[in-house]
């Protein structure tokens, strides 16, 4: 067992070996440009297009809807920058949801200041949006929806289904910010009403730096920057060969084993949650709903314990993440903790826990030990 044990999974995964491997030959020795025309070239063109069959099979989308891009944060951008401004004409309102990761609401806001209204939708006490708040916000400029698949902090998996089917009665686009669900819940691009949806790679064992974002067949999208041709003019630029090589296989790796990751996962973040409650009893609180929601993901506050001294307290030991994850260098609660009327000191207590699909038993228990003595020291 590595010591730290690493359970943060939903801040980044570790690139997987067969990603590595897959990846290397782009790295040295099969270098050349994908538009060109001899044989290296060639063979990086066709990597490409093996990779975007692997990412559209993962999400059952057709190769032709998925553009390769530098990651969630640029996904996310180019989906609502990009209906806001090919949709301008029609009206200048989107719905999204007061849970969004930043990559979506600092999106909203800077659209906000170029004149968008933006109706921030509210959750319940388990981070659920209500699909009657989003059918009740529609107005008749209304052009985009967006409202992520599943919450990066406490994991909470949205009413896509039923919010898509909404959007698609109105005639509105709608878009999923699926960085979080990508590689651990079936996703299936083919449900009524989806028309665009991000990935992240570095959530899936691919490299960070790469992403990719599923765009309908027949959606109206603006590009966010300009170029050469490269992936149909949507986002030109010469490709990033290696990480898309990456990502392609990456997917595959998930596609084929999404079930037994999705079984490890649940299996030791619950043996996590039992080994805590038992060793801690009333002292551990689960924010969510733990039925609906990510296989992996364990938003847990230890009570009368302050989360960022926990956590620099067993960082020797064991890696988890405070509040809000993957950008939490910040004191303040997490808004998302406050949007689901989690009351201070619970969300001041609150650590993020997230394992792998590779996370063992042994690093688990060792986990339970770690933190148990570390809030009986604390408390
Ligand atoms: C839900 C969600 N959306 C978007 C992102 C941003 O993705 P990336 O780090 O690839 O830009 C993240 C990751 O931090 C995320 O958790």
């Amino acid at each position: 067992m590595k010591i730290p044990v690493y359970l943060d999974y939903n801040a980044t995964t570790p690139i997987d070996l067969e990603v590595v491997n897959e990846m290397l030959p782009y790295i040295h020795t099969n270098f050349g440009n994908p538009s060109s025309s001899y044989s290296i070239g060639r063979s990086n063109s066709e990597a490409i297009t093996h990779a975007r069959n692997q990412v559209a099979r993962l999400i059952n989308a057709k190769p032709e809807e998925i553009i390769f891009t530098s990651g969630g944060t640029e996904s996310n951008n180019h989906a609502i920058q990009g209906i806001a401004y090919a949709s301008r004409n029609k009206g200048k309102h989107i719905i999204t949801s007061v849970i969004e990761h930043p990559a979506v609401i600092e999106v909203c806001r800077h659209l906000n200041s170029q004149g968008y209204q933006i109706t921030y939708v509210p959750v319940d006490s388990n981070g659920m949006v209500n699909p009657d708040e989003i059918a009740n916000a529609i107005q008749p400029g209304t052009i985009l929806i967006s409202i992520m698949h599943a919450n990066n902090e406490v994991g909470t998996i949205q009413p896509i289904k039923e919010i898509a089917a909404i959007a698609q009665q109105r005639n509105i686009v709608f878009h999923t910010d699926a960085a979080q669900s990508i590689g651990k819940i079936d996703t299936d691009v083919r449900m009524p009403g989806v028309n665009l949806l991000s990935i992240a790679g570095h959530k899936l064992y691919a490299p960070k730096g790469i992403g990719a974002l599923y765009i309908k067949q027949g959606t109206t999208v603006g590009n966010l920057i300009y170029g050469a041709g490269q992936e149909r003019g949507f986002r030109p630029g010469t490709e990033n060969v290696i990480h898309i090589v990456g990502l392609g296989k990456a997917c595959e790796l998930a596609k084929g084993a999404l079930e037994k990751h999705r079984s490890n996962m649940i299996l030791m973040r619950d043996r996590l949650l039992h080994g805590l409650k038992n060793t801690l009893g009333e002292l551990v609180k689960i924010n969510g709903d733990i039925e609906n929601c990510l296989p992996n993901t364990l938003s847990i506050a230890f009570k009368g314990i302050d989360a960022h001294t926990l956590a620099a307290l067993i960082s020797r030991d064991l890696l988890i993440s405070v509040g809000s994850a993957c950008h939490s260098a910040r004191a303040e609660i997490s808004p998302v903790l406050k949007a689901m009327n989690v009351n201070f000191m619970t969300a001041a207590s609150t650590v993020r826990i997230s394992t792998g699909k590779g996370t063992t038993a042994d690093e688990i228990d060792f986990a339970i030990s770690v933190l148990t003595a570390a809030v009986k020291r604390l408390q």
